[in-house]
């Protein structure tokens, strides 16, 4: 593996799920390369296979057909404690739905990334301070989760989901709950992130929002142009 290297290579990537009338084929040949750096943002009509994309990419379900290399290689080769590693080292996810703990704090939310790790960071909470700080949400780090606006929540989400400092960030519709000004500023995150190195795969319905990205495909029923 290089500096060079793909963070993703997706090579003629086939899904197909099971129905009551025998099976869909919803992914039917997808290639994509993603370099590092890069911030690839994926449009498309709903039910196009977007987020079936995503969640191949993050590792959490397995192709029909196809292969993904991350960093150069074939993942069908690694064995189930190498996946492991990666999905919780250098894979990040970000929802439309946000996914947070209501009833904990804002810091706490973020250190809940820490909870899987074989062993925790001694600096575990001067790194999730530094990031709630970089993500605009140092003075309310005390706050319960459920009493912040949507941005807050988006904000707080993607603060969790790079803590550990990922090399890739999965994002399905980061901005789909929320207004105007908070896309805004949850966009202004993703780029500042993306300036310092983190590469990005992000599935928006919002047009106004490629100005942000590096590279733009578009996903038709199963298939990316
Ligand atoms: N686990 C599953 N079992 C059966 N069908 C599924 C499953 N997951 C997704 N599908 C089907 O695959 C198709 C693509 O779904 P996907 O969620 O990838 O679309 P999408 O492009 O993300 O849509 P949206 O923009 O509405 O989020 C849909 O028809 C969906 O019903
Ligand atoms: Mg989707």
């Amino acid at each position: 593996m290089t500096n060079s290297t793909p963070i993703l290579q997706i090579h003629n990537l086939k899904k197909t799920f099971p129905a009551p009338d025998g099976y869909v084929e919803v992914l039917r040949g997808i290639n994509l390369t993603v370099k590092r750096g890069e911030f690839v943002m994926i449009t498309g009509p709903s039910g196009s296979g977007k987020s079936t994309i995503l969640n191949l990419s993050a590792m959490l379900d397995t192709p029909t057909a196809g292969t993904i290399r991350f960093n150069g290689k074939d993942i069908s080769d690694l064995k189930d404690y190498e996946l492991c590693r990666i999905r919780k080292h250098e894979i990040g996810m970000v929802f439309q739905k946000f996914c947070l703990l209501p009833h904990r704090s804002v810091m706490d939310n973020v250190l809940f990334r820490f909870r899987y790790l074989e062993q925790i960071p001694d600096n575990a909470i001067t790194l999730a301070r530094d990031i709630l700080n970089q993500m605009g949400l140092g003075s309310i780090s005390t706050r319960y989760a459920r009493l912040l606006s949507a941005g807050e929540m988006q904000r707080t989400a993607i603060a969790r989901a790079v803590v550990l400092r990922p090399t890739l960030l999965v994002a399905d519709e980061p901005t789909g709950n929320l207004d105007g000004a908070s896309t805004h500023t949850v966009m202004e995150c993703f780029r500042n992130l993306n300036k310092s190195g983190l590469t990005i795969i992000m599935v928006t319905h919002n047009q106004n929002l490629l100005e942000f990205c590096t590279k733009h495909k578009i996903c038709r029923e199963g298939l990316l142009e």
